[in-house]
């Protein structure tokens, strides 16, 4: 797949934060305006956030979730792709609705090291699942070298061929281990569930290109926003709390675009 080149003479990247519900805010975009989407909803398991009551019955999640899934789709355009992180079993009942209006590429992993509770009479939970899905057939862009990971064997001779190609790496598992963003990191805000940065920059550099827009309809710290702002992509934040939309304002003014 060629790989779309930037021709426009490069400017700053543009982020818009709107404060509002998403379920009312997406009805207000375009049909098939936005490259990508990355998004992290409430998980229904009663998190406590500012704004919003994350504990309904399942069906009604469900439901809720697939109201907003419609505009995602419709808003994406043809050959884009979405990254919706959730618990497992709140995307496994997700997929056939997805199914029926974009085409399923993987279901992917999020292993963070850190023990966020143990049960007596269960497995502690250590996972998030990502489930990656495009509009239509072929995706427009999927960056492949610009996501390579160093091979582990460079002496290896068939490595050694590929690497002296061009090749950058071997294409990420689609097992991310990344821990969550600890409280002692320079990062972290105060919002309760932040992703880190590193982790959605994998997929705004696999799935667009420069000056592309990407959408995140559910903001909370704004990492979405951070990671395109570093990767000079534009970004369309939505977010139903002031409190986190101020969070995101303040910590989008400290990041510079290109920073590393
Ligand atoms: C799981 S958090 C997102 C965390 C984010 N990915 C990050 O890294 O900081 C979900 C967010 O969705 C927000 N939210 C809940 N319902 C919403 C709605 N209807 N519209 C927009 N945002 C909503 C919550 O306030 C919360 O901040």
């Amino acid at each position: 797949m060629a790989k779309r080149v930037y021709y426009r003479e490069k400017k700053m990247s543009e982020h818009k934060i709107i404060c509002g519900d998403c379920v009312k805010e997406l009805k207000n975009l375009k049909d098939e305006s936005v490259d990508l989407i990355v998004t992290d909803p409430p998980f229904n398991i009663g998190k406590k956030y500012n704004s919003y009551a994350d504990r309904r019955s399942k069906e009604d999640y469900l439901e809720w979730c697939k109201s907003w899934l419609k505009e995602c789709v419709r808003v994406l355009k043809d050959g884009g792709a979405l990254y919706l992180f959730n618990y497992p079993e709140n995307n496994a009942y997700l997929m056939p609705f997805l199914d029926e209006h974009l085409t399923f590429k993987r279901w992917m992993t999020w292993h963070y090291p850190t023990n966020t509770g143990m049960s007596p009479t269960n497995f502690t939970r250590t996972q998030h699942s990502i489930l990656f899905y495009i509009k239509g057939d072929r995706p427009n862009v999927f960056n492949k070298e610009d996501i390579a990971e160093p091979y582990k064997n460079p002496t290896d001779k068939r490595i050694k061929a590929l690497i002296e190609s061009g090749k950058k790496g071997r294409t990420p598992y689609d097992v991310f281990h990344f821990n969550l963003v600890k409280n002692v990191s320079k990062d972290k805000t105060k919002h309760p569930c932040q992703i880190p940065v590193s982790l959605i920059e994998i997929f705004v550099k696999a799935s667009s290109d420069e000056g592309d827009l990407v959408l995140d309809p559910f903001g909370g710290s704004f990492s979405t926003a951070h990671a395109c702002k570093k990767l000079n992509r534009n970004s369309l934040n939505i977010e139903l709390d002031p409190e986190y939309c101020e969070i995101g304002k303040q910590r989008l003014k400290g990041i510079k675009e290109d920073e590393n």
